[in-house]
């Protein structure tokens, strides 16, 4: 989604703004601006700089930043959502007379109710954004207070924002606030910086704060304020950055996805290991008792897109592992249906970025109906692990490719600890069950490891079908759940139309889309229900498709039906999911790389979907 980023100092702020949106631009965007003051003139003023399309033109545009003087700026990457991407709705935005500007990352809910009152006022409006009410707002408040004036537009607007802003008459001075979108202030010897993502600074520092919800900041090139709503100043505390900067930069591989598919192994690695004491399942990070935990009743699990993937799995996964039932929803239908649960429900909300805006919905609302919420979350201090009851981190690192590969496996992962911690408490599994998941576990980023050693095949498979039009991916079972993001992955980065099925499903409409010569990938890693997927692979066959299968080593009669084959290590059948989502993985890389596209910045894709 979009992206924010400011600096104010003593070194030019235009190359260190485009410096931090180059960072950004893994979070999808189509055009881009940067806006400067100026001290130096009669009077101060901003001067605002912006292109449509990549940041590549507004770099040739202001020579890299050279162009535009000045030590206090800020920066943005649209993507649009009020009005069409072009130079005029991209931000920065001024106010009238140029007095302020403004970047936001959001939605302003009832912008056109406050457009139409400015339009009366005398207000004229150049945009067709929302962002634009905001910078006439301040500018309408501001009477030499910019904190009076952002606290009054807090109280004027609704939705969710996260804004930096600069005032002509204030150089070296940037305000920022936010509500329900992130936002970070970062401080280093260099000077002071705000940030929607913390790769946009993490080349400058790693000391940051995440602004708290509804807190206006003052930056200088020295001080960094925060301030409550009522205007009152108040306290917040920094902390250490440990990503470091080569975990966001593409260290030899072509691109983002393929580097965090081979950092998959030590992804899952660092979930697991921390989580196993002396050969036992420790959760203590829960801040949960065993008599809690046993207590638990039943999993209410929320997300969107591929963590909604990881909530399919695990509800095959732990409702065999711990016998709890689950249940799962999306996070934009949980949000609404007022849902009914009983009383002893878990609610666990499984997040990437921890900023999914439908995914936050979803926990307040829980929260708001009186329940446990527990977040696994892949970024520390992110709103959802911030306002969730527990927190359960999958320690992926920073992931940039807008498809997700490594934080889906780190989420299965702690999906799996939960399970065994959960079945322990209850009493369903004993000690040598434990040990004997648990070894596995260990040996999983070692199994994803040997897939990876096989990758040419996956590659020449995938070029195969590079021009294909309809690709359908079939599973029964926990199979079903890794068809779904093997097909999300493929149509996401390839545009290939592609669905998953419930193989046991397709005879009831969709196998009258299979015609000749299409593609359908069947999934079988689990023993029972094997021989039925091959009657649904013989199925599609007999009417033209072209098979490949995907099964565990030793499942040799997949051959029989395929026309052709990948296998993965055995490991259990629990875990399966976590080895064949591998090939599928590599299997949309190749084919999206076989078709020229940018795959790590799909078109209309954000990486952090923080609007609804
Ligand atoms: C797909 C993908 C998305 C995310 C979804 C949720 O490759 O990355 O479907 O899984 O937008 O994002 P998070 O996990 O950040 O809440």
């Amino acid at each position: 989604m979009c992206g924010i980023v400011g600096f104010t100092g003593r070194q030019q702020a235009a190359p260190i703004l485009l410096d931090g949106l180059e960072k950004l631009e893994y979070r999808g965007y189509d055009s881009a601006g940067i806006a400067v003051a100026q001290a130096g003139g009669a009077e101060p003023s901003i001067e605002i700089v912006k292109a449509k399309g990549r940041l590549k033109v507004l770099r040739e545009m202001t020579d890299d930043g050279r162009s535009v003087s000045g030590t206090c700026g800020i920066g943005h990457t649209r993507w649009a959502t009020h009005g069409e991407p072009s130079v005029v709705n991209s931000h920065p935005h001024y106010a009238k007379n140029k007095r302020v500007a403004v970047v936001h990352n959001g939605i302003i809910e009832n912008y056109q109710e406050i457009r139409e009152k400015l339009t009366k006022e005398g207000f004229s409006f150049v945009s067709a954004t929302d962002t634009e009410t905001v910078a006439h707002l301040l500018d309408k408040y501001y009477t030499g207070n910019p904190i009076e004036a952002i606290s009054k537009v807090m109280f004027r607007v609704r939705g969710s924002y996260a804004l930096g802003i600069l005032f002509a008459d204030r150089p070296g001075e940037i305000y920022a606030v936010r509500k329900d979108s992130p936002l970070i202030v970062g401080r280093s010897e260099q000077g002071n910086f705000i940030a929607s993502d913390v790769p946009a600074i993490l080349k400058y520092t790693r000391d940051v704060c995440f602004i708290p919800n509804l807190e206006i900041v003052k930056l200088t090139a020295v001080e960094i304020h925060f301030y409550n709503v009522d205007q009152e100043e108040v306290e917040e505390t920094f902390s250490e950055i440990n990503w470091d900067t080569e975990a966001a930069e593409k260290g030899g591989f072509a691109h983002f996805m393929l580097k965090e598919i081979y950092e998959q192994p030590k992804a899952v690695r660092d979930t697991i290991s921390p989580r196993i004491s002396d050969g036992h399942v420790d959760l203590e990070e829960l801040g949960m008792s065993r008599e809690e935990l046993a207590k638990v009743s039943r999993l209410q699990m929320v997300a969107c897109g591929s963590a909604y993937h990881v909530c399919m799995t695990a509800r095959y996964m732990v409702e065999q592992t711990a016998r709890v039932p689950v249940d799962v929803d999306l996070a934009s239908e949980f949000r609404y249906r007022n849902p009914v649960m009983e009383k002893d429900t878990l609610v666990i909300v499984v997040s990437q970025s921890g900023e999914t805006a439908d995914s936050l919905a979803a926990l307040r609302e829980a929260k708001k109906l009186g329940y446990r919420v527990l977040g696994i979350v892949n970024v520390v201090g992110s709103s959802i692990a911030r306002e969730a009851d527990s927190v359960f981190y999958t320690w992926a690192g920073p992931e940039i490719s807008v498809a997700t590969t490594k934080a889906y496996s780190t989420q299965l992962a702690a999906v799996y600890l939960l399970a065994i911690g959960l079945g322990k408490a209850k009493g369903v599994i004993g000690e040598a069950q434990e040990t004997q998941m648990v070894e596995e576990l260990l040996r999983l980023p070692e199994k994803i490891e040997r897939i990876l050693e096989e990758k040419e095949r996956i590659q020449w498979f995938a070029n195969k079908f590079s021009h294909s039009k309809d690709i359908f991916f079939i599973g029964r079972g926990l199979d079903y759940a890794s068809s779904l993001e093997g097909s999300l992955k493929l149509k996401e980065i390839s545009y290939i139309h592609s669905e998953a099925y419930a193989a046991g499903e397709l005879k009831h409409g969709t196998i009258s889309l299979i015609e000749d010569g299409i593609l359908v990938v069947g999934v079988a890693t689990q023993k029972g229900l094997f021989e039925k997927l091959i009657s649904n692979m013989v199925e599609v066959k007999s009417r033209g498709a072209y098979v490949l299968g995907v099964t565990s080593y030793g499942n040799y009669s997949m051959e029989d039906v395929a026309n052709y084959t990948i296998y993965v290590p055995k490991t259990m059948e629990c875990f399966a999911a976590s080895l064949v989502v591998v090939p599928l993985q590599l299997l949309a890389y190749y084919v999206a790389l076989g078709k020229g596209l940018d795959v790590d910045k799909p078109r209309n894709l954000a990486k952090s979907v923080t609007v609804e």
